[in-house]
């Protein structure tokens, strides 16, 4: 009954429970299939032979699942009095899915209008079931399970547009999370040369498609660098053109974080207006500078506006120094750059041409180069470890954003009759 079918909604699903309950074999099945989906990785299903007494009364032991899956052979008033019943055993946030015998849009129209998120007819293939659980589960737990991390410099060329193509290549590849890369450079942009392709598209073009909510224009958009990396291929623009509209902004990010668990954007080069918009919405900042006088005074101020911006806190904002022992002598050494910078140093990068102007210049991924690899690894991978550290079980944004789902919803419109 929904129309999420032919569209395949691709996407790693926030860390939550479904519970499931069902008599017919091919439904449990459908559910037991899940377990071989990749975005199904952090949903833990919980699958039962049973109707909806069963679930009501497993709700008097256990915890609310995020979502419940009731299959029923009968939708008649005495299912709907069971239903109403859970809802009030449930937690406020947990969604539900019916699934029913009978293909009868008032029916359809009354559950949903009762609270429940979807209705789907006996018998239920895989893929459906996959679907439209992945639906429910980002409308109602929204994607709280993507991040999105910036990257800032101090000053210009200390490495801002290596260091999140290094993440994202890491993240990707070694960490193995679908991942989006994209910086707001519009033609000042460099990621081209570094992993190797033609910008297909500009940055006014892609502002353009996300204010039209445009999702298959912008899936063209984006260059495939590995399997779980994509890299928005933007670039074409004019560099001493106009400056692009902020407005959507917002929208692209959303258009990417719904696709991606990981959205990784490269501030470098980029227009103020775009800049304040990811500030003010990264999970995670990361400022680069070098170990160099003026860039260190710089990222002082930087890190301070930064704080102010985050509400006085700096939780989610890190300093890296890229390029230790380039200048030598010139240099404000290592030990002394934490106490002038008042902050701890999450990673230090050494200056190192062959490994990172060679790979750039070979259009090779650094992942891709045994040394880089080690040091994304060793090095930079920690950094955004904590803020990426969701992936585990214990999501408490996940159930804090759920409050507002369903059986509220739900019991709200029943107790408004
Ligand atoms: N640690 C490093 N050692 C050597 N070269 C580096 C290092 N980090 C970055 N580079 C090189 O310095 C240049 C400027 O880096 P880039 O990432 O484009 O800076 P930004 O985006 O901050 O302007 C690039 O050619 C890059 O390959
Ligand atoms: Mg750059």
């Amino acid at each position: 009954m929904s129309d999420v079918d032919t569209h395949i909604i691709s996407v790693l699903l926030p860390a939550s429970s479904i519970l499931v309950y069902s008599q017919d074999q091919e439904t449990l099945q459908a559910a037991r299939n899940m377990a071989a989906d990749w975005r199904f990785a952090r949903v833990k299903m919980e699958i039962h032979e049973g109707d909806v007494k069963a679930a009501i009364a497993s709700m008097s032991t256990q915890a609310s699942p995020n979502l419940m899956i009731i299959q029923t052979e009968t939708i008649d008033a005495g299912f709907t009095d069971n239903l109403v019943e859970l809802a009030g055993c449930c937690d406020e946030g947990t969604a539900a899915i019916v699934i029913g015998p009978d293909n009868d849009v008032n029916l359809y129209r009354r559950l949903i209008d009762m609270g429940v998120s979807d209705y789907i007819v006996r018998p239920v293939e895989t893929p459906v079931l996959a679907n439209i659980i992945a639906k429910t589960m980002i409308e109602k737990i929204g994607v709280t399970g993507s991040r999105l991390v910036a990257f800032l410099g101090a000053k210009g060329g200390v490495g801002v547009s290596m260091l999140s193509a290094a993440v994202a290549c890491g993240v990707s590849d070694i960490l193995e999370q679908k991942t989006a890369l994209f910086d707001l450079a519009g033609g000042w942009s460099t990621f081209g040369v570094g992993l190797g392709f033609e910008p297909t598209a500009t940055l006014a073009q892609a502002m353009r498609v996300a204010e039209n909510n445009e999702e298959d224009s912008l899936k063209r958009m984006l260059f495939r660098a590995s399997e779980r990396l994509s890299v928005l291929a933007t670039g074409g623009d004019s560099m001493l053109g106009s400056a692009v509209d902020a407005a959507p902004l917002e929208k692209l990010i959303d258009m990417l974080m719904v696709r991606y668990p990981v959205v990784i954007v490269d501030l470098s080069q980029a227009p103020e207006t775009l800049r304040r918009i990811v500030l003010s919405r990264a999970n995670q900042i990361i400022v680069a500078a070098t170990p160099t006088l003026p860039a260190l005074r710089l990222a002082r101020g930087l890190m301070s506006e930064l704080k102010d911006m985050r509400g006085g806190s700096a939780e989610g904002l890190d300093l890296v120094i890229n390029m230790q022992g380039m200048a030598g002598a010139s240099e404000v050494p290592k030990g002394e750059i934490e106490k002038a910078m008042e902050c701890s140093v999450a990673a230090f990068i050494p200056f190192d041409s062959k490994m990172f102007l060679g790979n750039e210049n070979e259009s090779r991924k650094l992942t891709e180069d045994k040394n880089a690899r080690a040091l994304i690894e060793k090095t930079l991978l920690p950094v955004v470890g904590k803020t990426l550290d969701i992936f585990g079980k214990e999501d408490k944004r996940v159930s804090a954003a759920a409050k507002s789902g369903f059986m509220s919803g739900f019991l709200k419109k029943r107790s408004a009759k």
